[in-house]
């Protein structure tokens, strides 16, 4: 692939601005600047600076983020940051046949929630994830305002109903970890769907986090406002799960 189009295709901007960067000496692949912007190269596995900036290629964006609190999951916030602005500016910028569109998060967190999103620029991997037939099991760590009892876990068990659909939702799992602490597992993502779980079995949710979607986990070690890119294998993973 010419590495121009390399440059192009990862979002650091447009085949004519990628050419330029490289015909400047802003380019380096392993250590070395390369001034050819039509030269050939392996696009798979390489790793290449502009102006400094490291890079790994990768024909698909895969990422995972943890939201920090206070953020909003949308391109166009009303009153928090946006989640995409944590982002390196490539990430929000990768082409689309022909547009910019970048990376999306698939599903959104509350403002106030914390922990494990994903992104991707893959339309369908969206779809696979979003889709109601694809029940992915995500884990939510919730912080509760009044000390759990066994009827509000049998309850959110058994399945609660909601005021937008007479039909009961219920948790795949649910343990209190501590009197204030309630783990709850969902297959599906309505809109406030843990908050009003919760509220329809009498108590509140007074704080939120996502540890974990289908087998991954959000690693310790990655920040409140840090990204990782997935690996091939955890793609699959969450892919072929259901
Ligand atoms: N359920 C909620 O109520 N809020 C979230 O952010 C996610 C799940």
């Amino acid at each position: 692939m010419l590495l121009q189009d390399i440059l192009y295709s990862q979002g650091f901007g447009t085949r004519r601005v990628c050419a330029g960067l490289i015909q400047q000496g802003f380019v380096t692949i392993a250590g070395a600047v390369v001034a050819d912007s039509a030269v050939d190269v392996a696009a798979q596995g390489l790793r290449f600076t502009v102006q400094g900036t490291e890079w790994e290629y990768h024909e698909k964006a895969y990422l995972m983020l943890h939201k920090p609190a206070g953020t909003e999951c949308s391109q166009k916030p009303s009153t928090w940051p946006s989640i995409y602005t944590l982002l390196p500016s490539p990430l929000r910028l990768r082409p689309n046949k022909g547009a910019v569109q970048g990376v999306q998060a698939i599903g959104r967190l509350d403002q106030d929630t914390t922990g494990l999103l994903l992104l991707t620029d893959d339309g369908q991997f969206i779809h696979r994830m979003g889709s109601p037939k694809h029940h992915v099991p995500k884990v939510y760590e919730v912080t509760v305002k009044h000390p759990l009892d066994e009827g509000q876990l049998q309850k959110l068990l058994a399945g609660v109903v909601l005021d937008d659909d007479p039909k009961p939702v219920l948790a795949a799992a649910c343990e209190a970890v501590a009197p204030l602490h309630l783990r709850l597992t969902l297959t599906e993502g309505k809109y406030h769907q843990v908050k009003r779980m919760v509220a329809a079995v009498g108590n509140r949710v007074e704080a939120l986090h996502r540890s974990s979607i289908g087998a991954l986990a959000l690693p310790e070690d990655l920040a409140p406002g840090q990204w990782r890119w997935l690996s091939a294998e955890q793609v699959e993973a969450l892919r072929s799960a259901r």
